[in-house]
């Protein structure tokens, strides 16, 4: 019988996809998600895509007796927990908000979890844990440093789900370290549609080329870096789903802990970014070198080598399929899922 996994912010970017993964792997997936940064219509378009109605229940991870309730009525095998916030300068903003929704509501999870009997957590952490690290690529063992409150709540809930895997090791916890995420499912059919002005390089990119904005404004044009653009590993959003999957078989094997990173192991610049994304629309991005933005990091990259010896999990698409599935996506909905 087909596994129920329980999908947090499964209506979001990262969930939507992993949750055509999961359903291709033979899970059955369950999506929790309160609709603050998602569309309730992404779901008609991952039952086109996977010819299955996902299951959906509208509501906050932080409501216990919402979660209590939604474990004693579906047998839950594993949970993969993505609901969160994560635009770094809100969280400067209004820290509080953050550390409620990222860390209390993995605590409520977890505490849910406990009392229903259900010990497999796959948890959305991010490289913004590394803060600036020492040199590239970056391997699981360097240090954390996290440099924003939204970085300090990964890295709080890192190591609250350590703790409690040291005082119950018979839980199975994953704990994925995403590099930059971006690209879409190559239906077209569900991507990312940041609200308002985008704050990420690809959704920006993306908006210049469909002509919603005029001109991307490079950040910084020189760094020591090849070309003096800042260098990031972007990593393509059906790899980091498949991660997930992979993830998950790791977990079935035997309970335990792993840390690790899911990025390709290659940086790109922003102008590397522009010009693959120019080959896949066909169109030109009219860009202004500007100065830096505050809080940048110059370069990095993950060592993915470790997903790939215990995952028995590689990135397989490059930057150049995830500029045309991101452009697929962009052009066929401009304004996300509304059209
Ligand atoms: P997203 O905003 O598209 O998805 C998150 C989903 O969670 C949204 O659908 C939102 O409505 C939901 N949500 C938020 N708080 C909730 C709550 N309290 N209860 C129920 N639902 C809630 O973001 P994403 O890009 O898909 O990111 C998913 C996860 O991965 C997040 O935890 C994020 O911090 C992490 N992450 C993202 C990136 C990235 O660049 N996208 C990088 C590293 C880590
Ligand atoms: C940012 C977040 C990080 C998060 C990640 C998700 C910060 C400081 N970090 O990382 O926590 O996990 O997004 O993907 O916000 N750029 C431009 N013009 C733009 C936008 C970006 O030149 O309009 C450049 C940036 O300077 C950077 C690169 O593009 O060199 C990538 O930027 P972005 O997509 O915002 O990701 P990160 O800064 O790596």
């Amino acid at each position: 019988m087909s596994e129920l996994i329980l999908v947090t912010g499964g209506a979001g970017f990262i969930g939507s996809h992993t949750c055509v993964a999961l359903v291709a792997a033979g899970y059955t997936p369950v999506i929790l998600d309160n609709l603050g940064n998602s569309d309730v219509r992404v779901l008609r378009r991952l039952a086109t895509i996977t010819g299955k109605t996902i299951e959906f229940i509208e509501g906050d991870v932080r409501d216990r007796a919402l979660l209590d309730r939604l474990f004693r009525e579906h047998a839950i095998a594993a949970v993969m927990h993505f609901a969160g916030l994560k635009a770094v300068g809100d969280s400067v903003a209004d820290p509080l908000h953050y550390y409620d929704n990222n860390v209390n509501g993995t605590l409520v999870l977890a505490a849910a979890m406990r009392a229903a009997g259900v010990k497999t957590l796959i948890f959305s952490s991010s490289a913004t844990v590394y803060g600036e690290p020492e040199s590239s690529p970056i391997p699981e063992s360097a240090p954390c440093r996290p440099e924003s409150p939204y970085g300090h709540s990964k890295r709080m809930v890192e190591q609250m789900l350590a703790d409690l895997h040291v005082a119950q090791p018979d839980w199975r916890i994953a704990l994925l370290r995403y590099f930059n995420p971006v690209g879409a499912h190559q239906s077209g059919l569900i991507g990312e549609h940041p609200q308002g002005k985008p704050n990420n390089l690809m959704p920006y990119v993306c908006q210049v080329a469909v002509g919603l904005r005029d001109r991307l404004a490079v950040h910084g044009g020189d760094y020591p870096t090849p070309d003096g653009t800042g260098v990031r590993d972007y990593v393509h959003v059906m790899d980091l789903a498949e991660g997930h999957v992979a993830a998950l078989s790791h977990a079935a094997l035997a309970p335990g802990l792993v840390t690790v990173n899911l990025g390709t192991g290659q940086g790109a610049s922003v102008l590397d970014v522009v010009k693959a994304f120019e080959l896949a629309s066909g169109q030109p991005i009219a860009y202004d070198i500007g100065p830096r933005r505050a809080g940048d990091v110059p370069a990095y990259w993950g060592d993915p080598s470790l997903a790939h010896s215990t995952l028995r999990w590689k990135a397989r698409r490059g930057l150049q399929q995830m500029c045309e599935d991101s452009w697929r996506w962009q052009k066929s909905n401009p304004k996300g899922y509304g059209n």
